[in-house]
């Protein structure tokens, strides 16, 4: 039987709460797409306040525990043993441009490990979530990691690079070698909903540069209970939160790991 912590009752309340003002504002996107200004501002409010529904419910439950969230920053900075990593909407390009393809996500981190996670997609209605040592779930039923043999048969997933991103010739050609390699590479759009998919077997494999640690958080869990494996590479010990990821079924792990230009990968 599922037996479930407080602390994933309590985010999985608060996601379910914040979703419904989210999935209004996404009904509200296709009248602004045609003002000359485009909803860019009102995207970002609607960030602002899904943000503001998450926190006020997880702070009535642990006004002491600490916060990062992707729009506000840090909350009780001084407070590392509890924390929640909140991404309200990871997908905003997809959001801003009606996509379905977003979610929310939120995890919770105890001694700087994610105890437990929920991705939740409010329009598909599909919500990812896992706890550590209880298994992952997609709604109500179990998920695994798929069980493709090669990668040359395997579909993968990625993302950027952004705009700023000082690295585009590595990414690129961290792009090339995998695709060349691999049966085919997409670009979705929500890292938090890619680590889903690699978690559901939808995909076999996932890697991205340059990702924030509020982009993965709760997918990290998610993976690792669905029996998937995950490695940080390239480091840099100044800007912990950022990260570089490589996450898929154990098969293909290793083949995906020779084709990365990392430095610190074993
Ligand atoms: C972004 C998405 C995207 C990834 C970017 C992220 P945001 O998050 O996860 O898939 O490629 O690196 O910043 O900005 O939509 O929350
Ligand atoms: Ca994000
Ligand atoms: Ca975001």
């Amino acid at each position: 039987m599922r037996l479930n912590s407080p602390q994933i009752n309590l985010i999985t309340k608060a996601c379910l709460k914040a979703s419904r003002s989210l999935i209004r504002d996404f009904g509200e996107i296709e009248n602004l797409q045609v003002l000359s200004k485009g909803p860019g501002d009102f995207v970002s409010s609607a960030d602002k306040r899904t943000e503001k529904i998450i926190i006020d419910e997880l702070q009535r439950a642990h006004p002491e525990y600490g916060i990062i969230s992707e729009e506000i920053g840090l909350i009780n900075k001084s407070n590392t043993k509890n924390r929640w990593i909140i991404d309200p909407i990871d997908g905003t390009t997809n959001f801003l441009n009606g996509v379905p393809q977003f979610a929310i996500s939120i995890g919770y981190e105890e001694d700087s490990e994610i105890k437990c996670g929920v991705i939740f997609n409010p329009i598909t209605n599909e919500m990812f979530s896992a706890e550590k040592g209880n298994g992952a779930y997609l709604n109500n039923s179990r998920i695994r990691v798929s069980n493709k043999k090669k990668l040359i048969d395997a579909l993968l997933v990625t993302g950027g690079p952004k705009g700023a991103s000082k690295i585009k010739d590595t990414i690129f050609s961290e792009y090339i070698n995998v695709s060349n390699n691999a049966s085919s590479v997409r670009k979705f759009g929500s890292a938090a909903l890619d680590m889903a998919y690699v978690a559901c077997g939808r995909v076999d494999g996932y890697w991205q540069r340059e990702i924030n640690y509020w982009d993965i958080a709760a997918g990290i869990v998610i993976l690792k209970e669905a029996g998937g494996f995950l490695d940080f590479f390239d480091e840099d010990p100044n800007i912990p939160l950022k990260k570089n990821i490589l996450a898929s079924n154990f098969n293909i792990h290793n083949e995906l790991k020779e084709l990365i230009n990392k430095k610190d990968i074993e």
